[in-house]
């Protein structure tokens, strides 16, 4: 009995140590989701998706803008732990290399870096249109011309209109230097003026539960401070680390020794949170926000099937919220259970991460097929096909998804009405549930 019991502690004993004296620098497959800021090759497709007993019609893109750098302010916190690094002790529990790599980490971005696309999001978009390319040969048929594709940047912002560039280049073997801007009134793409941020009570919640709390502590104690660090401060160690590490994917960067897994699914799930209520099922709102987006795909679709007119190829290039309002509408991705600030452990296995929804350059796209005279539809996110719940389809026809969204579809027109207080109610006279709000 005493002998089990000293080989127990024997065990428990080497196990805590080698616990301890694991080292973030030897692992080979690091923790890879870092919400929206994972990098796409982690998350998208692992093998390609064709119909060879089909023609592809037309295909739909809707994609968001690669790898970019933090944005200014996210650089500036960054910068700032400098400051920490001098503060690591003696009494850090981190290995020799981890310690090491803190101690001399240096971060070389400036605020006028902010936001640009950097090397990695090149390589999203360039890789993302060979890919297509080599896999749509009956879309990518043609030299680029805006007649037979039609290219709209969702956004002015120049890591937008770069990606639509690098997409194009690869795909088409072209520079295309007078990509169409957006028109700030398209209500398809500029979502911010419909956008009713609410204040998120779940994020505010799960940032003071025990989870969170735990983080803390865990990342405080690493460190070998004496006391806990602010959640800022964490958070700035977080995004260097998730921003190092999508820009090369095969960096370990130096502030992610700070986490364990647990630390940073808990991080994950905090951003998710975020995310569901600003643009997700939390709010039936943010349902609505994808119905001019939505009114576009399946009028394309409806056009090429019934005329054969119209461009073979529709891209998209904007942000994550256009990713989200369309993957939303759509009806992907929905748990039957809510997530809250309490339900983290339950939630594990949720639809809704943010990780697979949008990493860099995430995208949301639909392919029109006629297979053998009938008209079929698949969409996808990042490159996986994703089945249609209502009918359990991946390949489905087209008929089915016309009449299943045609309550979106059916009537064009917008109506300006005076509404409540701030707000002047714009009605698309489509459905109950497509009514936007516009800040008035
Ligand atoms: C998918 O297709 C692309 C382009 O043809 C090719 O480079 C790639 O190796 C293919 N991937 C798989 C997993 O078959
Ligand atoms: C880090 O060190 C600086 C002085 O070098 C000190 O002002 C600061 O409070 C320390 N921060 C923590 C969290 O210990
Ligand atoms: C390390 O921990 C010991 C015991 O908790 C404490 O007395 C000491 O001041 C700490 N040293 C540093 C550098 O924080
Ligand atoms: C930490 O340890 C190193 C050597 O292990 C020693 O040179 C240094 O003075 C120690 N620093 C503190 C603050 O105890
Ligand atoms: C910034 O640092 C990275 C990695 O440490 C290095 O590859 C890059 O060349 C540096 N850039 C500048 C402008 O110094
Ligand atoms: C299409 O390209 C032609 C010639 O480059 C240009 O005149 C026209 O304005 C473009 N149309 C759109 C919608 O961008
Ligand atoms: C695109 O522009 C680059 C740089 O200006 C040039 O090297 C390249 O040859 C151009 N490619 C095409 C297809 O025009
Ligand atoms: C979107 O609309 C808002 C509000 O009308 C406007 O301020 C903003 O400039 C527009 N965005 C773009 C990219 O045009
Ligand atoms: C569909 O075709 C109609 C009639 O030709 C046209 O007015 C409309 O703009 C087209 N819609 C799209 C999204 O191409």
């Amino acid at each position: 009995m005493k002998f089990i019991v000293i080989i127990l502690s024997l065990i428990i004993f080497n196990c805590i140590k080698c616990e301890s004296n694991k080292c973030f620098h030897q692992e080979d497959h690091p923790f890879p989701f870092f919400a929206s800021k994972t990098a796409y090759s982690y998350v998208s497709a692992k093998q390609n998706y064709t119909q060879p007993n089909c023609k592809t019609l037309q295909l739909w893109l809707l994609s968001r803008h690669g790898t970019r750098h933090p944005g200014s302010d996210t650089i500036d916190k960054i910068s700032n732990l400098n400051e920490y690094k001098n503060n690591l002790t003696n009494n850090s529990s981190l290995c020799k290399e981890d310690f090491e790599a803190i101690k001399t980490w240096i971060f070389n971005l400036t605020e006028k870096d902010g936001d640009k696309l950097n090397s990695q999001g090149v390589k999203d978009l360039s890789s993302l249109g060979l890919r297509l390319q080599n896999l749509y040969t009956d879309i990518f048929d043609q030299p680029y011309n805006n007649i037979t594709y039609s290219v709209v940047l969702s956004s002015t912002k120049e890591r937008s209109r770069d990606s639509a560039f690098y997409f194009l280049k690869s795909a088409f073997n072209v520079n295309v230097t007078d990509i169409p801007l957006i028109n700030s009134d398209d209500i398809k793409i500029n979502i911010s003026k419909f956008q009713i941020l609410n204040d998120n009570k779940e994020v505010k919640k799960f940032r003071s539960s025990i989870y969170i709390q735990d983080v803390i502590i865990r990342v405080s104690n690493i460190l070998g401070l004496d006391r806990n660090l602010a959640l800022n401060t964490i958070k700035a160690m977080y995004n260097s680390c998730r921003f190092e590490r999508s820009a090369d994917l095969n960096s370990h960067p130096a502030w992610c020794a700070v986490f364990s897994q647990e630390d940073l699914e808990v991080l994950e799930y905090d951003e998710d949170l975020k995310y569901y209520y600003a643009n997700g099922y939390g709010d039936s709102y943010n349902e609505r926000l994808g119905c001019p987006i939505v009114k576009d795909l399946i009028d394309n679709f409806r056009n090429k099937s019934q005329t054969q007119h119209g461009p073979k190829g529709v891209f998209y290039f904007g942000h994550s919220t256009n990713v989200f309002s369309a993957i939303v509408r759509l009806g992907f991705a929905r748990d039957t259970t809510p997530l809250l600030s309490s339900n983290f452990n339950d939630m594990r296995d949720r639809k809704w991460k943010s990780s697979y929804l949008s990493p860099f350059a995430s995208n949301l796209m639909a392919v029109l097929y006629d297979c053998h005279g009938e008209k079929k539809v698949t969409f996808f996110v990042n490159e996986i096909p994703m089945t249609v719940e209502k009918y359990g389809c991946t390949l489905c026809p087209w008929t089915l998804i016309e009449n299943m969204f045609d309550p979106i579809v059916s009537s064009p027109s917008w109506k300006v009405r005076p509404g409540p207080v701030t707000y002047v109610l714009m009605e698309v006279r489509l459905s109950p549930s497509c009514v936007l709000y516009m800040l008035g």
